[in-house]
């Protein structure tokens, strides 16, 4: 028989993510829908074991859809990794009367509500990281406004680029995976997009490139790196040695976290997060849910963290014969 939930706690972890809010207001709103109770829990992990837990109600995510970052805070918390952190984090989960938890996150969060719900809390993840390196998804919270946010910047740094006829290296974030650096390499119609995924490192073939185009006639040479290759500001001064061409270096970090949610962030972490209360309300647990072929879905979290994920073959290939 499936567990009666009456109150739901929702919390965010690991980096922020635009479109995180719009999750937390339909998790919200669905559950007092329902007839749920629902209660946040700042900080992630490290706010549960330090019961920063507050009552919500359908005030307390007024004017939030459209806000970047997260109302509830987030923090990474090394002391939930351990079983005793995790015993401790459910426990306090029944003290303050919480029966199921919405963890919006990225994969090391869905170990989290894992450990959690083998401990007898009803957990639900949501995919919400900048980076869409998900694997039971092709869409996580975030990402798309992300995509816009460093896509606009890389088109300004290309006006000054071709003013000055100069070499660009923008190094975009993504941690170990490349999807942003892809998605903008596209969009901004980039010489280069080196991901970590892909990159060769022959450096000397990317310089070969360089001299050639300008040879060719191109007044700025774009070349978008990706976070896990790194390195941009030493790969700008060899380039510049080797070709002649002025190169600057910009990284563009953090600005591509924050920002008010694209129109496909809020709507989709909306519909995630009234699915989240929906799965719980049916009594299922120990589930993610995902955006898969064009419906949105759920997976058991141990399938989900097994998956694999790969930079789309055809997307890559184009990336590279457009330029
Ligand atoms: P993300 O969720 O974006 O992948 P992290 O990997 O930093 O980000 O994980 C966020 C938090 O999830 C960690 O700070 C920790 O509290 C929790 N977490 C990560 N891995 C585990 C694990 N193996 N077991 C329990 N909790 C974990
Ligand atoms: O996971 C999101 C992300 O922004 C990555 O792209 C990046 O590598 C990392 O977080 C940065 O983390 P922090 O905010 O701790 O510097």
């Amino acid at each position: 028989m499936a567990k009666e939930i009456n109150t739901i706690g929702v919390l965010t972890s690991g980096g922020d993510a635009p479109g995180m809010n719009a999750a937390i207001r339909a998790v919200v709103r669905e559950a007092l829908y329902k007839g749920k109770k629902v209660k946040g829990i700042k900080r992630g992990y490290a706010g549960l074991l330090n019961e920063e837990i507050v009552d919500m109600d359908a005030k307390s995510v007024s004017d939030t859809i459209s806000r970047g970052g997260t109302i509830l805070q987030t923090a990474r918390c090394m002391e939930f990794v351990t079983e005793e952190g995790q015993q401790l984090g459910a426990e306090i989960c029944r003290k303050h009367g919480i029966d199921a938890i919405v963890v919006i996150g990225g994969d090391g969060s869905f170990k989290g509500a894992q450990k959690l719900a083998a401990l007898g809390i009803n957990t639900i993840g949501l995919p919400g990281t900048i980076d869409l390196d998900i694997a039971c998804t092709d869409y996580t919270i975030g990402f798309d406004t992300a995509c816009n946010t460093a896509m606009e910047a890389i088109d300004k740094i290309r006006d000054t680029s071709t003013s000055h006829e100069r070499c660009s290296v923008i190094e975009v974030m993504g941690r170990g995976a490349g999807y942003i650096a892809l998605w903008c390499g596209i969009a901004n119609g980039a010489e280069e997009i080196l991901l970590p995924e892909k990159y060769d490192h022959d450096e000397q073939k990317l310089i070969g490139h360089i001299i050639n185009a300008r040879k060719l006639g191109k007044q700025h040479y774009i070349i978008i790196n990706a976070e896990g290759i790194g390195d941009s500001q030493n790969m700008a001064k060899r380039i510049e040695a080797a070709t002649g061409v002025e190169t600057r270096a910009t990284i563009l970090g953090h600005m591509q976290r924050g920002g008010s949610p694209t129109c496909k962030d809020r709507v989709y972490a909306t519909t995630m997060g009234a699915m989240a209360v929906d799965l719980l309300c049916e009594g299922k647990s120990n589930r993610v849910v995902g955006y898969k072929n064009g419906e949105f879905v759920d997976f058991d979290i141990d399938e989900a963290l097994a998956m694999k994920k790969n930079i789309p073959d055809y997307m890559y290939g184009i990336s590279q014969s457009l330029v």
